[in-house]
C-alpha cells in the first residue's frame, strides 16, 4: 500500500471517491494479468480536483484505468495509484445527430444506444471491448471505422492545471491508435457526430461485422486484442502467421491459432510470460522481415 494517509482517505469519501488498497490488476484487465496496486474510484467528477491535488502534495504518482482491455501491467507491486471513473450513468444524451457520451460508458453498448436512436457511423466499433474513454485515448478502430473522425469535442480534466475544458476537435488530434491528449489529461465526456440511418440497417451491419470478427479473432479467450500495431502497409498478424508461430507457448501465454497478432492467456499466464512471448515475436519478425514491431497494448511498468 503506497497511500497510507488515513485522514486523506477519509476526506476522499466526503468528496465522492473511494480508496481500494492493494487490488490485483489481474482482476481488472481483459488479459487477466497484473500485480497489486492501490486504486481510487472516482464517483463524482468534483472529487477529481482535490484527489489529484492531494496525491500530488504527497508525491504519489497516479495512472488511469479504464476498461483494462488494452493494458498489460507488470506482475510486481505497482508504485502508483490507479484512478477509475465511475462518474454517473453510462447512458447517452442526444441532440439531433450528436451524441454526448460519458467516457466511463462501455463502447459497444454506446454504439447500440445510438443505433436505437437511428444514429449510425460507428458500427465498426461495436465489438471493440473497453470504455469510450479508452477508445478515445487509443483512437480505437476496426473494420474501417475509427472513433477519432466522429469526435466534435471532448470534455477533459487537465490534471496539471486542475481545470475542466471542452476541447474542440482539431486535425491531427487522432492518428492510428494514438491521440494527442496529455498523459495526465482525464477525458470525461465526448460529443460525437453521427449519421442518420435506420436501426434495422445498422443492426444488419453490426451483425455481419460481428460474424467476421468471430471467425477471425479469439473472442472467447482472455486477450488485449492485437498486441502489436500494424506497420504502415503491412499486417502484423499475417507476418507472425507466415512465420509459423501460431500456437507458440511461453508459460501460460499462447499465440492464438485464430489470429496471430493476439496473445491469449490460456493457462493462467503471468505478465512475464506475455512479455517473453512478445520478445520472441519481435525477434522473429525482425529476423524474418526486417521489421521492428511497435506494441499496441500499453505496458504498465513500475
Ligand atoms: N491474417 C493472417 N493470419 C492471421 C491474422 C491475419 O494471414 O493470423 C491476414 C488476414 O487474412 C488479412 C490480414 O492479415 O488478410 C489482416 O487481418 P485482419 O483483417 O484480421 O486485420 P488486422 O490488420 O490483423 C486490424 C486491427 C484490429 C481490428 C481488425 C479489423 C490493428 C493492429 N489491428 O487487424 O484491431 O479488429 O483490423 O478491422 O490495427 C486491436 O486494435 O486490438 C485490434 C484487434
Amino acid at each position: 500500500m503506497i497511500l497510507t494517509d488515513l485522514e486523506f482517505v477519509k476526506q476522499m469519501e466526503g468528496w465522492g471517491a473511494s480508496f481500494l488498497p492493494g487490488r490485483m490488476l489481474s482482476e481488472y484487465t481483459s488479459l487477466g494479468v497484473g500485480g497489486p496496486a492501490d486504486m481510487i474510484v472516482i464517483r463524482r467528477v468534483e472529487a477529481l480536483e482535490p484527489v489529484v491535488a492531494g496525491l500530488r502534495e504527497r508525491g504519489i504518482e497516479w495512472g488511469l484505468l479504464g476498461g483494462g482491455t488494452n493494458v498489460l501491467p507488470v506482475e510486481e507491486a505497482h508504485g502508483k495509484v490507479y484512478l477509475r471513473l465511475a462518474t454517473g450513468a453510462a447512458s447517452v444524451a442526444f441532440d439531433g445527430i450528436e451524441a454526448r457520451i460519458n467516457t466511463a460508458a462501455e463502447l459497444g453498448r454506446s454504439v447500440m444506444e445510438c443505433a436505437m436512436k437511428n444514429l449510425g457511423g460507428m458500427e465498426g466499433l461495436v465489438g471493440v471491448p473497453g470504455t469510450v474513454g479508452g477508445a478515445l485515448r487509443m483512437n480505437a478502430g476496426a473494420y474501417g471505422t475509427e472513433i477519432g473522425p466522429l469526435v466534435r469535442s471532448v470534455k477533459v480534466f487537465h490534471a496539471a492545471a486542475g481545470k475542466i475544458e471542452e476541447m474542440v476537435a482539431e486535425p491531427g488530434r487522432f492518428r492510428y491508435r494514438k491521440s494527442s491528449f496529455a498523459p495526465d489529461d482525464i477525458l470525461l465526456e465526448v460529443r460525437l457526430q453521427l449519421q442518420e440511418r435506420p436501426f434495422r440497417e445498422i443492426l444488419d451491419h453490426v451483425k455481419s461485422l460481428n460474424e467476421r470478427r468471430r471467425k477471425s479473432q479469439p473472442l472467447k479467450e482472455k486477450s488485449a486484442g492485437c498486441i502489436f500495431k500494424n506497420p504502415p502497409g503491412l499486417s502484423t498478424g499475417k507476418m507472425i502467421d507466415e512465420l509459423g508461430m501460431k500456437g507458440t507457448r511461453v508459460g501460460g501465454a499462447v499465440i492464438s491459432e485464430r489470429h496471430a497478432n493476439f496473445i491469449v492467456n490460456r493457462f493462467e499466464a503471468t505478465a512475464t510470460d506475455i512479455f517473453r512471448l512478445m520478445d520472441e515475436i519481435r525477434e522473429r519478425v525482425l529476423k524474418g522481415y526486417g521489421v521492428t514491431l511497435e506494441e499496441e497494448v500499453i505496458v504498465w511498468k513500475n
